[in-house]
């Protein structure tokens, strides 16, 4: 319950995670027994056990996706005069490292359905100066990862897949973060898996993983001379009592993917078939995991997407809007890509004004979901 003062409101919350005994006993042990000679434990535990779970060979935890982000494009040697492609609909995670290290990012325009970066919009921004693409699993969807990953070597750049919100998510029977040449992931606090803050970068990639990991303490390379480091490179580093909190979690990553895909289950009872209104899509070949269970509504009764979070506040239930495309944004204001991309991305500019997503938290219940679904359709009439 919410006390807004005059009355108190049932709160609907948009994302956040679910928590059990097991996730309590890990970090009470890691902040209870992970220091002098047996610190560092849980995030080795934790790295090996997410590497398996990917089918990766390397895992390197970190204290976010942004700087896996940020890892992975100094480790291919990616900066000035370079130009790597992101999708406009993301989170600016996604393209923010890019200018970390002075290179430009190109924003591609998204899939009607998917709201993924498809690879006739790929095709579109490539130059001669482009290194990489980063391909994003929107909302916990995921797209063509094979006509992507066939254009990108035809053109010799590199794929990296930003799997921040797609945690158990397939492609061809293929979990996320198993795409490209390396793949992040976020476990924010409202992640399907969270470790608080936090991220993961993996590879099966030995150059990219060896330069990740040397960049990541500050330039110095594991085992060597105390203190004596090769080169500048950054403090991206995960505590044990996170990469025990991530542990513990991974090994329950079955149910906590079930009851992301449940609760979508419930919106598509509810919503599927009406009228003027979108829901995430899944294609044949990919199980989508409904990170945030997202609607798309019809332009024509005249509401964007503020007036419809603006009603549905009001009976105390929280949203977000759809991304707005990234080169819309004051911070891209004055970045060429972005006004080629503002003029080209029919797409991305026709569907962010009409998006919101809907409450998806994992301590939601049926009953919450309808609530949602009941307001929902008496503001859009
Ligand atoms: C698509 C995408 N990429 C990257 C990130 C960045 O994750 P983090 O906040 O862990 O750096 C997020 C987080 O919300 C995201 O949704």
């Amino acid at each position: 319950m919410v006390n807004y003062g005059y009355y108190a409101l049932k709160y609907i919350p948009i994302a956040g995670p679910w928590i059990t005994e097991r996730e309590i006993a890990y970090v009470t042990d890691a902040v209870t027994n992970d220091w002098y000679d047996k610190a560092n434990r849980y995030q080795s535990r934790f790295e090996q056990a997410f590497a398996a779970y990917v089918g990766r060979r390397y895992a390197i935890s970190l204290p976010s996706c942004t700087s896996g982000l940020h890892l992975a494009l100094h480790s291919l040697n990616i900066g000035p005069g370079d130009e790597v492609v992101v999708p406009d609909i993301t989170w600016i995670a996604t393209s923010a490292p890019i200018s970390y290290r002075g290179a430009t990012p190109v924003f591609a325009d998204v899939d009607r359905n998917s709201w993924c970066l498809t690879v006739d919009s790929l095709q579109a921004v490539l130059t001669p100066r482009t290194k990489a693409v980063i391909v994003v699993d929107l909302y916990g969807n995921m797209p063509d990862m094979d006509a992507i990953g066939r254009l990108a070597d035809r053109y010799g750049i590199a794929v990296i897949e930003d799997a921040a919100e797609a945690i158990g998510s397939t492609y061809n029977g293929r979990l996320a973060g198993s795409f490209g040449v390396a793949s992040v992931f976020s476990f924010h606090g409202s992640k399907t898996l969270t470790t608080g803050e936090g991220g993961m970068l993996v590879t099966d990639d030995d150059a990219l993983y060896q330069r990740s990991l040397l960049l990541h303490d500050h330039g110095r390379k594991p085992g060597e001379i105390m203190f004596w480091n090769i080169e500048i490179g950054y403090k991206y580093r995960m505590s044990a009592m996170q990469a025990a909190l991530g542990l513990a979690q991974l090994e329950r990553i079955g149910e906590l993917v079930a009851r992301k895909r449940e609760i979508f289950a419930w919106y598509k009872a509810e919503l599927g078939n009406y009228t003027g209104l979108t829901l995430n899509s899944e294609s044949p070949n990919v199980r989508n995991t409904y990170w945030m269970v997202t609607a798309l509504f019809d332009p024509s009764p005249g509401y964007r997407k503020e007036d419809v979070m603006k009603a549905l506040s009001e009976h105390g239930i929280v949203t977000r809007p759809f991304f707005h495309p990234l080169s819309s944004l004051p911070a891209y204001a004055q970045v060429p890509s972005a006004a080629e991309a503002r003029a080209r991305n029919q797409v991305a500019y026709a569907i962010a004004p009409y998006g919101i997503n809907l409450p998806s938290a994992l301590n939601l219940n049926q009953a919450d979901v309808l609530e949602v679904c009941r307001h929902l359709r008496n503001v859009l009439g």
